[in-house]
């Protein structure tokens, strides 16, 4: 999308509404209760239609979207990924926003805040299954024409090293109906069962494992499931979801575009509920998306091209490098004792996230607010300090810091980082890495 401002249609409302005096005081008490969300399930609504690394759990957008905004009120997520906070501003009756720059975060999120008619969509994925059966018992030298014509060369070595020769006929039986599917919402919904049964957390249908969770590797001995098997039992389980969808009654617009320049009006939004990526490129959002999107068409260079501007990467040329605040600044230099290069990547992803907080406050209205979710990271083993970094950066760029709340993460629901979750001993960044920081930043009614 250009840089043409995106239009919101604008609802005036009284300063002063039910929220308006006590905002503030609400804002704060929000960030103090509890919001390690222990035993609630995020399997509701549409959350679960595809595995995504690092969500964040329904209940925290919901806490805030519901504290802090009534019916009708815009919710913005610069930074989308699987859309949890634009799911729950669609469900609580919002008009939710959503940017990502990653290709599949964009279906993904799009996907989960689109209801459709059910049957329809039930009876088009049973007959992309049907038809795939029959062709893959009917037609499988056609199929395997398909197959080799449907890849140029580096993407072919690709899906011939992490998908068998039968689960890459299957996959192409699947996709060659899924093309041929009409109704683009209902096609969408579709490709994006195909999508989560190659990327999940426990291995999919290549010969990657756990793709969704560690840089990938080819296991030998793994025997992929049935493509077409799993699709049933994804299909399924979706349509289910989907049902729950019918009860939202708010207004979506899932955009590609840069959180550190947003095609937004000036004060336009209410409310900003974001979690970075990590600051040390911990989490490869592309490294696992590459395995379905490779199958949608896209080059795997166009892709890689594409990572590089993922906020966090590690390419350090061509970046425009900002003044950072005290803390920042040390951070950075600390690290630059044990590593250059490494105090570069620091440096860039302080400067992104300088970027992106400068256009929070921008298009916020007044006396809202922002809440910022960061993990911790580590680069050469020393804390980065995200949390404390991105608080001085909010108020260096006009922001009120309301405070930093702590919560506890539940290791085995939350897809983190794998080497944050083998360790043996527990040394004090250990500890940490199991806590999740929630920044809560308020734009100030006079700016
Ligand atoms: C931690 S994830 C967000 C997870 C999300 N809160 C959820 O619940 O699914 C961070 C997201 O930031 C996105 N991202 C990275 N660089 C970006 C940029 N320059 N502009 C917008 N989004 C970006 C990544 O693609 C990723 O989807």
């Amino acid at each position: 999308m250009s840089l043409q401002q995106l239009e919101l249609p604008t609802i005036q409302r009284p300063s002063t509404t039910r929220l308006g005096a006590g905002y503030r005081k609400r804002l704060s008490d929000l960030l103090s209760s509890d919001l390690d969300f222990r035993g609630k399930s995020s399997a509701y609504a549409s959350h679960n239609f595809h595995a995504f690394p690092a969500k964040f759990p329904p209940q925290l957008p919901k806490k805030f979207i519901e504290g802090l905004t009534e019916p009708g009120d815009v919710v913005l997520d610069p930074m989308v990924g699987s859309g949890t906070a634009i799911v729950e501003a669609f469900l609580a009756g919002r008009r939710g926003i959503g940017f990502d720059i990653d290709p599949m975060a964009l279906r993904l999120c799009k996907v989960k805040t689109t209801p459709l008619a059910l049957e329809e969509t039930a009876t088009a994925g049973n007959e992309v299954l049907h038809h795939a059966q029959e062709s893959l018992q009917k037609d499988e030298t056609k199929l395997r024409q398909e197959l080799n014509t449907r890849f140029e060369k580096e993407e072919r070595k690709f899906v011939n090293y992490w998908f068998l020769p039968f689960t890459q006929l299957e996959l192409m039986a699947l996709i060659r109906e899924l093309e041929h599917v009409q109704d683009h919402n209902i096609r969408e919904f579709l490709e994006l069962a195909f999508s989560a049964i190659i990327i999940t957390k426990s291995g999919g249908v290549s010969m990657a494992r756990d793709l969704a969770h560690t840089r990938p590797h080819r296991v030998q001995d793994k025997t992929p499931r049935s493509a077409l098997g799993e699709y049933r039992k994804r299909l399924d389980r979706n349509l289910k979801s989907l049902a729950t969808l019918a009860r939202g009654s708010g207004m979506v617009e899932i955009l590609r575009g840069n959180a550190q320049e947003l095609p937004l009006r000036n004060q336009t939004v209410d409310l900003i509920v974001t979690s970075p990526p990590y600051a040390s490129n911990a989490i490869d959002y592309m490294r696992a998306h590459k395995f379905s999107l490779v199958w949608f068409g896209h080059s795997l260079s166009s892709l890689s091209q594409l990572r590089r501007k993922y906020i966090g990467h590690d390419a350090v040329t061509g970046v425009e490098y900002v003044e950072l605040p005290d803390s920042a600044r040390q951070v950075v230099s600390s690290l630059a004792q044990v590593d250059q290069k490494k105090a570069k990547v620091l440096h860039r992803y302080y400067s992104e996230m300088t970027r992106c907080l400068a256009e929070m406050i921008r298009v916020l209205k007044p006396g809202k607010a922002a809440i910022v979710v960061v993990g911790l990271s580590t680069m050469r083993g020393m804390d980065t300090r995200t949390d404390v970094c991105l608080g001085e950066i909010g108020k260096q760029v006009g922001f009120e810091l309301i405070s930093i709340a702590v919560r506890r993460l539940d290791r085995d629901k939350r897809m983190m980082p794998a080497r944050w979750t083998h360790s043996s001993t527990r040394s004090q960044i250990e500890e940490r890495m199991h806590e999740e920081y929630v920044i809560g930043l308020l734009k100030p009614e006079a700016r």
